[in-house]
């Protein structure tokens, strides 16, 4: 498809599109912002290359797309001056997570995963921190006539602990705080129930909706086939045809729907990596 108010590279055949022609620092026209938006729903991901915008600017872009999921949800630091912002920062003396990311789909625990995410590439390492997102509606429809007839109707737990428990991320349970800070925790994350096969609230196209980080049983299910078909999907999400990997550079701004995405982010580096991050708040998935 394309735009009157930009030109839209497609970079794989699945989702990513890379926008020229956009200066996120002016205000943007509706007439701008509806294709931006239009891009978005088509190519899952977009990235503006060359961006130097304020954090107000930031904040004011992402709030066109909705309101910011309020910031206590996340753990990352916030901006001072911006608390719709995390701060994102990992360098050599705060390597990222020694676990590894894993596929996943941003507060998917929750019961109102969010709509999309809005991150700006302040300093980006010479080489690794990629990120590679997957098309889960490319996947659904990539499935067999029989197997989507399978998936089609069954609905999944998301556990949010599953990542962040005390066996995956011991360094966030310090003896010192002791053993009520893992039952607080624990509490904290109630399992959120979803439907297998989302249907994309605006565009209305179905796509699967599990992922390895948090899904952790399909309802109505006995157990060994609820892990026997997750586990069939977590590899079959790993296609390589179904995504598009994303080589940042400085001032690089990404939007992208999550509601019918994956995405991992790459731990392969030490050197200083910035990432001003904002989430918007999302609706309840449907089936
Ligand atoms: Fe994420």
């Amino acid at each position: 498809m394309s735009y009157e108010s930009f030109d839209l590279h497609e970079m794989s055949p699945a989702c990513g599109g890379i926008i020229e022609g956009i200066d996120l620092s002016k205000d943007l026209t509706n007439r701008q912002f509806d294709e931006i938006h239009e891009a978005l729903l088509e190519r899952t991901v977009i990235v503006f290359r060359d961006q130097d915008i304020t954090p107000d600017q930031q904040v004011a872009f992402a709030r066109r797309f909705g309101e910011p999921q309020p910031s206590a949800v996340s753990g990352f630091e916030k901006s001072k001056d911006n608390p719709e912002i995390d701060i994102l920062e990992y360098d050599a003396s705060n390597p990222p997570h020694v676990t590894r990311d894993l596929w996943h789909t941003d507060f998917v625990g929750t019961e109102r995963p969010t709509m999309g995410t809005v991150l700006y590439a302040k300093d980006i390492p010479p080489q690794g921190g990629d990120t590679v997102w997957v098309n889960m509606v490319a996947a659904y429809e990539a499935l067999s006539d029989r197997m989507r007839a399978h998936v089609d109707g069954l609905w999944a737990y998301h556990d949010s602990y599953q990542p962040y428990s005390e066996f995956v991320r011991p360094e966030m349970y310090t003896a010192d705080k002791g053993t009520d800070y893992i039952r607080d925790k624990r509490a904290q994350y109630v399992p959120a129930l979803h439907p297998v096969v989302r249907v994309h609230p605006v565009t209305g196209k179905k796509g699967l909706f599990v992922n390895e980080s948090m899904t952790s049983f399909i309802k109505d299910m006995d157990r060994r086939e609820s892990d026997f078909l997750l586990r069939y999907l977590f590899d079959y999400l790993r296609t390589p045809e179904f995504n598009y990997r994303h080589k940042w550079q400085t001032n690089d701004l990404a939007v992208w729907d999550n509601r019918l995405s994956l995405h991992y982010a790459l731990f392969d580096y030490t050197d200083h990596r910035l990432m001003h991050r904002i989430v918007i708040q999302g609706d309840v998935p449907h089936e």
